[in-house]
């Protein structure tokens, strides 16, 4: 996903020319806008952490690009290109070393296994939303 932050900057282009350049296929793609109940939703995992109230904010803030990629290793390698949480300590090349404007505003989300990855992709996408 492309986050709030980025769209409003303007980066969805390079930032998705930078995934699909790294070798992953498009399998659905949308433009939509969470509500703070569905970003509360999204990031139901870290609801006991002190930035949550702030993270479904920003999530909620405006709109998203939201994508599921396929690729060999997709979600090991999405990581290593999008690069750490904190910008500050992302990699050269990265995808929020490159956008990211802060830990919290930090340009795109990735998925940390492949269950979720299936998870987050239904939050999203029907199955005809997905080829
Ligand atoms: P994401 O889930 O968005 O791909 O990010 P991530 O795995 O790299 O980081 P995670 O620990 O899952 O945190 C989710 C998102 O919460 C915001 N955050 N803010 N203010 C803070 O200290 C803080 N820490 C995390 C970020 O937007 C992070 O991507
Ligand atoms: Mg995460």
């Amino acid at each position: 996903m492309i986050k709030p932050e980025a769209m409003a900057a303007g980066h969805a282009g390079k930032v998705l020319d930078m995934i699909l350049s790294a070798g992953f296929r498009l399998v659905s793609l949308k433009y939509t806008r969470l509500s703070e109940a569905e970003a509360g939703k999204f990031y139901e995992v870290h609801k006991e952490r002190g930035f949550y109230r702030e993270l479904v904010e920003y999530m909620a803030s405006g709109p998203v690009l939201a994508a599921i990629l396929e690729k060999d290793n997709a979600v090991q390698d999405f990581r290593k290109l999008i690069g750490s949480t904190d910008p500050a300590e992302a990699a050269e090349g990265t995808i929020r070393k490159r956008f990211a404007e802060s830990k919290a505003k930090n340009a795109v989300h990735g998925s940390d296994s492949d269950e979720n990855a299936a998870i987050e992709g239904a939050f999203f996408f029907t199955t005809r939303e997905q080829y």
